[in-house]
């Protein structure tokens, strides 16, 4: 007698916006929100936050696609999941322009000091107009930096036309991309916009942080570990650069020693899609990209 085949199974982790399920019984999978449990499942919906490497990917006998609700995959074991013919996928263009926004979000306010003013405000030190207090920094006419010129460093090199500034892009194989150095000696904002890989995990560190102007503001919405952040604090401390606005962190949730206590940075918990229609349409991206892989067509954002 042959076999009765068992509906897929496609294990969704507890977080993921119920978008995803809408769009998975839809198609007829079974899915089940949860934990980081693999082994009877044939597809997996995860998180940024999820570390799927070797040994949880020879757990999962049955798995065929990893798809990540983000559009980084550096959480996942690309050469493993290959190694063992598991698809990854990811979630890009749907939340390019939430992420540049926040980007923007934060080099206005580490530049005009937002974060401080607010606390100076509900402080109750705001006791009348000064020509002295929360001075800032210019945006308008200055000079935006932009390390890789993907999708989201593109969109954040577009909102700089309205502050008419110069825009600088670093960037592999890009035409008129300028050098490392050269893009840290004259950004007067510099917004990380690169994958973290062995290659670029602490591009930002001492050497390069001392090569930037005092004057300039560090944007980071990418991925912590791009900078060093221990060097970071002390940047910020001692004045090599002005100011930061980060929305990753090295060692996520943890911050480096003292990051907390600097006036001089503005800190976000990792929020850079964190809309709600653009964590909605990540949800449903990462749970189409399940029912293509299971039902045998072409992976529309597959990585790896
Ligand atoms: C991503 O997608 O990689 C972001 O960090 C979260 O949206």
């Amino acid at each position: 007698m042959a076999a009765v085949e068992r509906p897929a199974r496609v294990r969704v982790r507890t977080g993921v916006p119920e978008a995803a399920l809408r769009v998975l019984t839809a198609a007829g999978l079974r899915a089940e929100l949860g934990a980081l449990e693999v082994e009877e499942c044939d597809a997996l919906l995860c998180l940024l936050t999820d570390r799927i490497d070797a040994p949880l990917l020879d757990r999962a006998r049955r798995l065929r696609i990893v798809a990540n609700m983000a559009v980084g995959t550096d959480n996942v074991d690309l050469a493993a999941a290959a190694a063992r013919n598991i698809a990854v996928s990811n979630t890009p263009d749907v939340l390019t322009d939430a992420t540049a926004d926040l980007a923007w979000a934060l080099l206005l306010a580490a530049s005009r000091r937002l974060a401080w003013a607010d606390r100076y405000v509900r402080g109750g030190g705001f006791t009348g107009w000064r020509p002295d207090v929360g001075l800032g920094l210019d945006v308008t006419g200055r000079t935006l930096g932009i390390l890789g010129a993907g999708r989201i460093g593109r969109a954040v090199a577009e909102r700089a036309r309205g502050f008419r500034m110069e825009v600088l892009f670093h960037s592999r194989g890009l035409p008129g991309s300028v050098s490392k150095d050269e893009l840290l000696a004259r950004s007067d904002f510099l917004s990380l916009h690169a994958p973290l890989t062995p290659e670029t995990r602490h591009w930002l560190s001492e050497a390069e942080l001392r090569r930037m102007k005092k004057s300039a503001v560090l944007v980071n919405t990418a991925r912590g570990a791009l900078v060093d952040e221990a060097a970071l604090v002390r940047a910020l401390r001692e004045g090599w650069i002005a100011a930061a606005g980060l929305d990753v962190f090295e060692r996520e949730p943890a911050l480096a020693k003292g990051l907390v206590d600097l006036p001089n940075v503005v800190l976000a918990p990792h929020v850079g899609s964190a809309t709600i229609a653009t964590r909605d349409r990540m949800a449903e991206v990462a749970a189409e990209n399940i029912v293509a892989a299971l039902a045998g067509r072409p992976i529309p954002n597959r990585v790896a």
